[in-house]
């Protein structure tokens, strides 16, 4: 079916920081990185240093040639947005 998009915070993103549950945003783009994590060419452990925060900076000085939007088009979930508020 379609799928629905979420729209996540930082502080949501925050949570989901485990391998077995790891998401991260790329380019303002969030992705669940969990299925990809064992085909990573670099490994588990330097992907899961962008796990639960935004990884755009890391990202882009490891390989900004990497088309992660395509790559991981599969794997996205949603878009960052910012914590709303109080005032
Ligand atoms: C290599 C994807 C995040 C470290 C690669 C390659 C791809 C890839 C496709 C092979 C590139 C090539 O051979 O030209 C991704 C995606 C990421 C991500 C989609 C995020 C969602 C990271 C992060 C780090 C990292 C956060 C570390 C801080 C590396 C390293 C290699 C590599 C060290 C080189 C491995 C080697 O050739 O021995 N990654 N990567 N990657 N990645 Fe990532």
């Amino acid at each position: 079916g379609v799928p629905t998009l979420l729209r996540v915070t930082p502080s949501l993103l925050k949570l989901h920081r485990k391998p077995d549950d790891a998401w991260t945003a790329i380019n303002g783009k969030v992705y669940n990185i969990t299925p990809y994590l064992d085909f990573h060419p670099g490994g588990v452990k330097e992907l899961m240093r962008v796990a639960g925060r935004d990884g755009t900076k890391l990202f882009a000085s490891t390989h900004a040639w990497v088309n992660v939007e395509m790559m991981l088009d599969e794997c996205m979930i949603g878009f960052l947005v910012p914590e709303p508020s109080l005032s």
